[in-house]
């Protein structure tokens, strides 16, 4: 029996819970033992006087009993003759938003649920942009508590003109308005004489009827989740058909590589197939001796997807810490996972289209065309937490931008200079004493005939960065010029002393990474705030103490000590010029000088 996924979103208290409840008694698939429970709950903590109370029975979280809220994404499964189902339910505060993108990501149609009395409301058009975002295309608008008005036909035409007027830019295949109270069961199962107006189906009867888009169709697409090699006379490629049927005998291309074989078999438990469907889990075996590893796509050769590591896409933003722009990020995509920045800021639950951009080039689809290749979740790089999530809109451009091989190249400077380049990177509070020491360093460095840079935060915020002031998203994109500038001198072969606050562990970490670890010693020059605001070189901290100077690192602005720098100053107990001495020692060391 065909199995539908849908969503239901609404506003708290709009009677979400009554209505799944209601669906879920009236196809009587609750067991006995549940509707004694209910009843009993009813009476005891219902609000229907000790009637059945079907919120009850979805308010399945001892969190929400008490607190009148719903916690997380909650699936529930029910079957009438015609159909089967899985609900997600998801709760209607607006911090939320995460549990509404998880539930709708699966789901091919969605019932927006709203109070009649109190209109479209921000929530309202909110659900239905997310619902269109995440590629659902056939929505019923559930006008609940019409009861409460009488069962107006009116206010029901009024809401149902307004969300549809709204929604026409959405991309919806399909709006059905139904006018409905979930406690009376108006028009959830059955049409009611209370509503003779009313001839269009009733909820169950949408969800019964309403079209799934199937995803069979189109070219194959094939995501290999391992490689399955028990010995050395078997090959084979574990995963699942995301779309299409594979088939043996097939052209496939191996994504991104590119690379082509043919399906010489396709391998299940119960013995080999000659074709499998979408949604199937099999291991193919290539004619061919190619390469494929985790994530790769194998796709049918005439008509593969593209492959790109820039992208348009729509993003929701789940975290109470914003996105900023330029921080590197991780974005799982497929089965694989890859660094990730965006171009623009976005808020917690805010919605927004963004440049984005992958540190590798994967294969992928627009969502409209397929959701698996098409969507991603961003990650935390440092807690690996889920932050945001995207669909992809189009590629921004495709793999062109190739890298140029050099023949001076840093192994010719190294040679030249007699030395080893790396980056010095210094970080600290202001008025910590990083200049100081970073030019005693340089100084040490210079006169021993070494080549050497010295980047500071005051100077280069004159120039090249005079366009930043010091908002967190200002100091990312500040560090991230510094990083990459820094890399750059590095494959200059030269010795480059950094002198920035830096407060962020992850552009820290992105300064690491794109110069390469060897070549990276950071030093931490541990100042207390209470020592640094009494040194107060430049009368900052004062400022700031009067309010004068806003965001200012330790003050109201935060700092990020390292937790495993190379070196670490304890600038209370050294000297600038003993801290210099403990830089060059520990750089001869790592047989940089
Ligand atoms: S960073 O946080 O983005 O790394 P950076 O090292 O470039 O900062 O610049 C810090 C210098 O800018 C400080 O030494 C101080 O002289 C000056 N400054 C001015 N306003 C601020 C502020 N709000 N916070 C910190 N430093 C500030």
């Amino acid at each position: 029996m065909e199995l539908l996924r849908f969503i239901t979103c609404g506003s708290v208290d709009d009677g979400k819970s009554t209505l799944i409840g209601r669906l879920l008694y009236e196809s009587k698939l609750l067991y006995a033992d549940h509707l004694a429970a209910l009843e009993a709950d009813s009476k005891r903590v219902g609000t229907r006087g000790g009637e059945l109370d079907f919120a009850l029975l979805v308010d399945g979280l001892a969190a929400e009993r008490e607190q009148g809220i719903t916690i997380d994404v909650a699936y529930r499964f029910f079957a009438t003759e015609a159909r089967r189902f899985i609900v997600a339910d998801t709760p209607g505060h607006e911090q939320y938003t995460r549990n509404m993108v998880t539930g709708a990501s699966t789901a091919d149609a969605a019932v927006i649920l709203l109070d009649a009395r109190k209109g479209v409301l921000s929530q309202t058009r909110r659900h239905a942009r997310i619902v269109s975002l995440l590629g659902i295309r056939h929505v019923a608008l559930a006008v609940n508590k019409l009861d409460l008005l009488g069962y107006s036909r009116e206010a029901f035409g009024r809401v149902c003109f307004e969300f549809t007027e709204f929604a026409a830019d959405l991309g919806f295949a399909e709006i059905t308005c139904v006018p409905m109270s979930a406690t009376e069961g108006v028009n959830v199962v059955g049409h009611s004489e209370l509503t003779p107006w009313y001839d269009g189906k009733t909820l169950l009867q949408w969800l019964e009827t309403v079209v799934v888009d199937a995803e069979e169709d189109g070219p194959s697409r094939f995501l290999v989740q391992w490689v399955n090699r028990p010995d050395a006379t078997f090959r084979g490629f574990s995963g699942r058909v995301l779309r299409g049927t594979l088939r043996q005998g097939d052209e496939v291309r191996v994504l991104p590589g590119g690379r082509k074989s043919t399906v010489d078999r396709i391998v299940t438990m119960d013995g080999d197939l000659l074709e499998a469907p979408t949604g199937s889990s099999v291991t193919v075996v290539l004619a061919d001796d190619v390469d494929a590893s985790r994530g790769d796509v194998l796709a049918f050769a005439a008509d593969p997807p593209g492959v790109a590591d820039a992208f348009q896409a729509h993003l929701v933003w789940l975290n109470e810490n914003g996105l900023l722009p330029g921080r590197q990020y991780l974005a799982k995509i497929g089965a694989r996972t890859v660094g990730f920045t965006a171009t623009k800021a976005l808020q917690l639950n805010e919605i927004g289209v963004d440049s984005v951009h992958f540190d590798t080039p994967v294969p992928f689809e627009s969502y409209r065309t397929n959701r698996d290749l098409g969507s991603f979740v961003v990650l935390d790089r440092l807690t690996n937490a889920t932050v945001g999530a995207g669909m992809i809109d189009c590629a921004l451009r495709s793999a062109n931008l190739r890298w140029q091989t050099l023949t001076v190249d840093k192994q010719a400077r190294i040679a030249r200079n007699g030395h080893r380049p790396c980056v010095v990177w210094l970080t600290g509070l202001s008025g910590a004493g990083k200049s100081t020491i970073a030019d005693l360093v340089e100084k040490a460095l210079h006169a021993d005939g070494r080549h050497t840079f010295l980047l500071d935060g005051d100077n280069v915020r004159h120039g090249l960065n005079s366009d930043l002031g010091f908002s967190d998203a200002d100091r990312v994109e500040n560090i991230r010029r510094i990083a990459e500038v820094a890399a750059l001198m590095v494959d200059a072969g030269l010795i480059v002393l950094v002198s920035f606050i830096s407060p962020f562990r992850a552009e820290r970490t992105l300064a690491r990474e794109l110069v390469g670890e060897n070549e990276f010693c950071e030093v931490f020059v541990d100042t207390p705030l209470e020592v640094a605001e009494r040194r107060d070189p430049k009368g900052l901290y004062a400022r700031a103490r009067r309010g004068e100077l806003a965001n200012f690192t330790g003050i109201d602005s935060p700092y990020e000590p390292p937790e495993n720098p190379e070196v670490r100053l304890d600038t209370t107990a050294l000297s600038p010029e003993q801290a210099a001495e403990v830089v060059v020692a520990r750089l001869r060391a790592l047989g940089v000088c």
